[in-house]
């Protein structure tokens, strides 16, 4: 099983972003770096092919929910960006997940992690049963949803790092976690709400921790990377 630190790059423009990666030119170890929306939306496929050039691994995180064949079809134009992990929406049902892989999947039968967003660590409990109408306790849903995305085939789904074993009991030790929500014991919360430090998700069960501003806005970002990968990864 692979384990990583993955740091969220939630930077408005390529130029930020570039500031913030350069920081990490003398760096042996060359970071994970994950690419949301924002970025995404703002810069398009040069900034992945760019970061990829650099060297770096990338997830994708654009969590995909449309019907099977748009998710599909869109998987199908993600997949020659040659990034590392990309996602989607558990909500979307088996049928979209399927879709999505087969859409991922490369000619050569090689194709990027896939891994599901179970449900939004800013949906609540109360929210999911009062807005959305679904009566079920949000722990049994994520349950649920983790096992939908293992019976269509993906690799792994994100979640808080305090559910993470309660996934890995329900789905098998080589379904993978990929936790945000992580903070350093000393460190600003900020507004996340169910955080853990970077070795007690290891502990609990994650695979690869996300995290952002614990790096990004630390006044030396390389050693709060490092700093982060020696809690997590014990090295
Ligand atoms: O700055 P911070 O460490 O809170 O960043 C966490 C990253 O993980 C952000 O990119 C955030 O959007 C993402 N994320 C999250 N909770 C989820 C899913 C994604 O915090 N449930």
């Amino acid at each position: 099983m692979q384990h990583d630190v993955i740091i969220a790059c939630d930077f408005k423009s390529a130029e930020d972003t570039f500031r913030f990666l350069d920081l990490f030119k003398d760096e042996p170890r060359k970071p994970f770096l994950k690419i949301g929306m924002e970025l995404y939306y703002a810069e398009g496929p040069s900034i992945v092919k760019e970061i990829k050039r650099r060297g770096h691994k990338i997830f994708l995180d654009l969590k995909l929910h449309d019907i099977p064949n748009t998710v599909k079809k869109a998987m199908s134009v993600l997949r020659n960006l040659d990034v590392d992990m990309t996602n989607v929406h558990a909500a979307g049902t088996i049928d979209m997940m399927k879709a999505a892989l087969e859409g991922l999947t490369r000619e050569d039968g090689t194709r990027p992690l896939l891994i599901a967003v179970t449900q939004l660590t800013s949906t609540s409990e109360e929210r999911m049963q009062q807005e959305l109408l679904i009566g079920a306790s949000i722990n049994d849903t994520i349950v649920k949803y983790a096992q939908n995305t293992k019976a269509a085939g993906l690799d792994g789904v994100v979640c808080s790092p305090l559910e993470a074993g309660m996934v890995k009991e329900a789905c098998g030790s080589g379904f993978m976690t990929i936790t945000p929500g992580v903070r350093f014991a000393d460190g600003d919360v900020g507004d996340q709400v169910r955080v853990t430090t970077p070795a007690r998700a290891r502990e609990i069960g994650s695979d690869f921790i996300v995290v952002g501003r614990p790096i990004t806005a630390a006044d030396d970002p390389v050693a709060a990377y490092r700093r982060c990968v020696k809690e997590f990864l014990n090295e």
